[in-house]
């Protein structure tokens, strides 16, 4: 029997265990291996077909001359589409000219399943990608992302860990607002009205007086109205909330926070961020702490700027990358006016007119990319707060009701995921930072 043949008998994990992965191949330099995967692209010259199989792990060449395999082989190297699914057996050889240096100098080659023609190509328009996400996932381009995401969802939750967080799990369904009625989602539930969490923050306050440092990894939900580059209406948040914290040391985690992220990328995935043009020393030169810019100094800077803006005026999408257009470093803006912020937003006793926040804006004209805040932990500053900014305690009665015992000074912050990889890996758009974008006008694929 021909040696593809024999290694294709057996159960499915024992034709696995026989695979080769395509990154180990640079180790197996003059080995014969089996490889199994996607057409990734094929093309023929003459007497010499390739076929280039991916497998998750890299793509590589697969070479098939005629006069050197059976007719079977040479046949099916060239009756493939992209996508179908492929054996190819054969010896890995260095070749300096083919993607990723080595080539597989086949001997057998088998189509599994031949498919239909694939209909996705990456010249095509971004809402088209869109429409056919279910496949465009397993370009290149996406998995590259996604493995970055992954690791930077990693590298956040090993940092809080190390740190002594404890991570939890908030309910999606709630029974308020927290960031705001004009972007909740309300659902049906059962006989009552219930929204989709918008942030788990509230229950993260609820925590903090069992288990001092808790962070919550999750989804968040926002009725965006708005088709930005900047925003989703489902979107992955990291959620530290700190007893005994103030906005200081808050500032102060999440400097680290993210000089570890960029630092760790820049040694862990220079391949991936070349790819995305970003040189990996520009991230490693990413250090905390970041300079701060109050909110009143931001109105000045851009009336500076030529901008009619006055105090009080909130600042928007547009204001933060001018803001942050020359920046290198993220800075904070800090200290924003109290009508516009939250109502879990400590006040600042040294400007009463303002609350002790901190929006981290990206560089690069991203803008923010965190926002977060010392919290109000007195229950009649809480009730005031609410009152002064038109909401029912009635709504909020269970997050009240914790300012009552134990209470203590806490502040926290929320990180969004895609935003940082938007950032990090210089993409248009943040709908390419999350598998399957949800945006104001698309719920499938
Ligand atoms: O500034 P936000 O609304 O703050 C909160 O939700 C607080 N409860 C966080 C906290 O203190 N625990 O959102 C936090 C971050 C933003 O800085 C941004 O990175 C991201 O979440 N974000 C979005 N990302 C994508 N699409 C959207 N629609 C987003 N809205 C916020
Ligand atoms: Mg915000």
């Amino acid at each position: 029997m021909k040696e593809l043949d024999s290694m294709l008998k057996g159960t499915m994990e024992e034709i696995s265990g026989r695979v080769t992965k395509v990154s180990e191949l640079r180790q197996k330099i003059g080995q014969d291996v089996l490889l199994r995967g996607w057409v990734y692209r094929h093309r023929r010259t003459g007497n010499l077909a390739f076929v280039v199989l991916r497998d998750g792990t890299g793509i590589v060449q697969c070479a098939i001359k005629n006069d050197e395999n059976d007719k079977s082989a040479w046949d099916a190297a060239n009756d493939v589409f992209i996508d179908s699914v492929v054996y190819a057996y054969g010896q890995v050889a260095n070749d300096e000219r083919a993607p990723g240096g080595v080539e597989l100098r086949t001997k057998d080659f088998k189509v599994d399943f031949k498919g239909e023609p694939f209909p996705v190509s990456k010249d095509q328009s971004a809402e088209f990608l869109l429409d056919v996400r279910h496949l465009w996932v397993r370009s290149q381009y996406m998995t590259d992302i996604l493995k970055f995401k992954a690791f930077l969802m990693r590298t956040c939750r090993s940092f809080l860990d190390e740190r002594g967080f404890l991570e939890f799990q908030p309910p999606m369904f709630v029974g308020n607002a927290a960031e705001g009625g004009a972007t909740v989602f309300e659902v049906q539930y059962f006989n009552r009205k219930a929204y989709l969490s918008q942030t788990g923050q509230l229950y993260s306050e609820a925590m903090i007086s069992g288990y001092p440092l808790v962070y919550v990894y999750a989804p968040s939900f926002r009725a965006e109205p708005s088709r930005t580059p900047r925003h989703l209406t489902e979107f992955w948040q990291l959620e530290p909330e700190m007893a005994f914290y103030d906005q200081a040391m808050n500032m102060k985690l999440q400097g680290e926070l993210v000089e570890t992220i960029c630092t760790e990328a820049a040694k862990k995935q220079p391949d991936i961020l070349k790819k995305f043009g970003r040189d990996p020393s520009d991230l490693a030169a990413i250090k905390a702490p970041f300079d701060k810019m109050t909110y009143g100094d931001a109105i000045k800077k851009l009336q500076g700027m030529g901008l009619k803006i006055e105090w009080g005026d909130g600042i928007g999408l547009d204001e933060e990358k001018m803001l942050v257009k020359d920046n290198t470093q993220p800075v904070f803006l800090t200290n924003q006016p109290k009508e516009m912020r939250a109502f879990y937003m400590k006040i600042n006793p040294d400007d009463t007119r303002t609350v002790k926040d901190a929006d981290m804006l990206a560089p690069e004209g991203i803008g923010e990319v965190i926002g977060g805040s010392e919290r109000v932990s007195d229950y009649n500053e809480l009730v005031k707060r609410l009152k002064d900014l038109g909401q029912k305690e009635e709504d909020y009665k269970w997050y009240v009701d914790l300012r009552k015992y134990g209470t203590v000074p806490h502040s926290g912050f929320g990180m969004g995921s895609e935003r940082m990889v938007r950032w990090l890996l210089k993409l248009d758009s943040i709908r390419d930072a999350i598998a399957f974008p949800r945006t104001m006008n698309r719920v499938e694929p």
